[in-house]
């Protein structure tokens, strides 16, 4: 159909005029589809075939979600804007990461596949603010309502009270993405007032006061809601923190009373603890122990570690909140990046995901020595910082490290009913692989000598886990009242120089005990603050206030390395 120029130009000005304020909401695609616009001869006729295209409002819509970055999300504005082009064709710009360029050929195929609609023409997506990559493929869902929400046939209402993420299959299916927990804390830090994300992790969400959260399985499922036409779960208000079933318990480790004991004490102040003793002397079944006699997780850090271990993609279906403390053991072929954090793009590692539990590094001479070393700066500061060309990032990393090794290569040095076949060279290399600076970040040195036959075949039952952890739970209490108003220290292993110097004191009896340990043991120098530390501990569990010697003497047992007694 054709029409004439004039008439059409007229009404174009007119309209123009008369809504000069609303003027750049106006888009005269006409001016670009047909030269012959500008050309103001009566004679000359419009080539253009699509009457109604000459002037339209903009068609634009907006949608709130969030990026992770680091631990932590930030809101993402998703705004979706059609215009003159061709009809399908989506330019995605923000700062999108591939995941999230693809993401347009994912959302179209859902929007057909839910039998919806998507608008007409060139689409544009911006993901604002700009400044910020936007990586994975949590922007599906929001960019498929953005452009569902553009017709109006799709009757999507006002969309400022929620907060949208989720992953879309060609299907239409919502699959799990990372990070919801943060995205969650983001949402209701900025006033939203409703969560939508695929059902698989909307349990993250749970613990998020004020924030309604639902969990939708589809496309289908979030329009129908949105459209008020069909409901969604919503997710229950807390977590259920009951601890699972925990298997283990140290009932059934026989005799290796003073390595209970020191077990207890690293326990009880949060203390770095190495164990060292031939192969089957029961090291790695104490440790695997040890989350079982510790403080259960309190909310707090349960929301730090969820965070982490969300962003990272291992939580599932059946386990979408920590209520534990976590438990790791990475194999000692883990690269600095599998440990620390990082690969091409900063993501915890190891030291991260124990955050508020236990990292156990078994066989720790075999650990790279380059790894061992990275260790330093979370055990120091408890968060780790990683430098990467895509920037750099600080993770949490307060964890509790319980580390094994054999005192030589074959495991049997100092073993009384077996021969050790190693060379004193052979043991002095095996031992100097872990560097003075690590070792003196650990407090509880303990060894751990064979079984005994007749202790390991014994029907007589250890003590229990329980009783243990309730004397470790006291102890605790004693230390969060101490530093309630210490800031981030939770317990005596975070203790600074300056909090040891006010918290504990010697009397002269206990100063003499320790000047005769440092010259007569010839222990080191940087072993005393250690020493203070963990008489602390031993002191707490006893129940004193004042650190008495008999502490002191316990304590200055757990430094075996720098007495070099082995
Ligand atoms: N004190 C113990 N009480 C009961 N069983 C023990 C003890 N020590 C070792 N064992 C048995 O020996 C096995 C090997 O112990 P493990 O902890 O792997 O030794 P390590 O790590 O020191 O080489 C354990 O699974 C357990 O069955
Ligand atoms: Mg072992």
């Amino acid at each position: 159909m054709q029409a004439s120029i004039p008439d059409r130009n007229k009404r174009g000005q007119s309209r123009i005029l008369d809504n000069l304020p609303g003027l750049l909401t106006l888009r005269l695609l006409h001016y670009r589809r047909s030269a012959i616009f500008l050309d103001h001869n009566k004679n000359k006729t419009c080539q253009c075939s699509d009457n109604a295209t000459l002037l339209r409002p903009v068609m634009a819509s907006k949608v709130y979600s969030a990026a992770v970055v680091g631990v932590d999300a930030f809101e993402v504005e998703v705004e979706v804007h059609t215009g003159y082009g061709d009809h399908g064709k989506v330019a995605v710009v923000g700062l999108p990461d591939t995941a999230v360029r693809e993401s347009k050929d994912r959302v179209l195929s859902a929007i057909t596949n839910s039998a919806l609609r998507w608008p007409r023409g060139k689409i544009t997506v911006n993901l604002a603010p700009a400044t910020v990559r936007k990586e994975g493929p949590s922007f599906d869902l929001p960019i498929a309502i953005g452009m569902l929400k553009i017709n109006d046939d799709n009757r999507i209402p006002d969309l400022s009270p929620y907060c949208l993420a989720g992953e879309l299959a060609l299907s239409g299916e919502l699959r799990p993405v990372r990070g919801v927990l943060a995205i969650a804390l983001e949402a209701k830090k900025r006033g939203r007032e409703i969560l939508i994300v695929p059902k698989l992790n909307a349990e993250e969400a749970a613990p998020v006061q004020g924030l309604a959260a639902y969990g939708a399985g589809s496309l289908t499922e979030v329009v129908n809601f949105l459209r008020g036409e069909s409901v969604l779960q919503p997710v229950a208000g807390q977590p259920n923190f009951v601890p699972g079933k925990i298997d283990d318990d140290f009932a059934e480790v026989h005799g290796q009373q003073h390595v209970k004991r020191a077990v207890e004490v690293a326990a009880a102040g949060s203390h770095n603890l190495l164990m060292i003793g031939p192969p089957g002397s029961g090291k790695s079944m104490i440790a695997k122990r040890l989350p079982t006699i510790l403080p259960p997780i309190t909310m707090a850090e349960a929301i730090e570690t969820t965070k982490i271990h969300s962003i990272c993609g291992i939580l599932n279906g059946s386990h979408q909140f920590v209520t534990e403390r976590p438990f790791r053991s990475p194999h000692h072929t883990v690269s600095d990046a599998g440990l620390l954090g990082g690969s091409a793009q900063p993501t915890p590692g190891e030291v991260s995901l124990a955050h508020n539990g236990v990292l156990f590094l078994d066989e720790l001479p075999e650990f790279h020595r380059s790894t061992l070393e990275v260790l330093r700066q979370p055990l120091e500061d408890g968060k780790v910082t990683i430098s990467r060309a895509a920037g750099s990032m600080t993770f949490p990393a307060s964890f509790m490290l319980v580390a094994a090794m054999n005192p030589c290569p074959c495991g049997h040095y100092g073993n009384p009913r077996r021969e050790c076949r190693c060379s004193p060279s052979q043991v002095q290399r095996y031992r100097s692989r872990l560097s003075g600076p690590l070792l003196d970040r650990i407090d509880i040195h303990i060894e751990v000598p064979a079984i005994e036959m007749n202790e390991l075949t014994s029907t007589v039952e250890g003590e229990g886990s329980a009783a243990i952890r309730d004397r470790v739970r006291r102890a605790r209490l004693v230390q969060q009242k101490r530093f309630a108003r210490e800031g981030s220290i939770r317990n005596n292993g975070q203790m600074t120089t300056r909090l040891l110097k006010k918290y504990c004191r010697l009397d002269s009896e206990g100063i003499e005990l320790i000047r005769k340990a440092v010259t007569n043991l010839n222990l080191s120098a940087r072993a005393y603050d250690r020493i203070l530390k963990v008489a602390r501990t031993i002191a707490d569990l006893a129940g004193a206030d004042q650190i008495a010697a008999e502490h002191l003497g316990e304590a200055v047992q757990y430094r075996t390395l720098d007495r070099g007694l082995w």
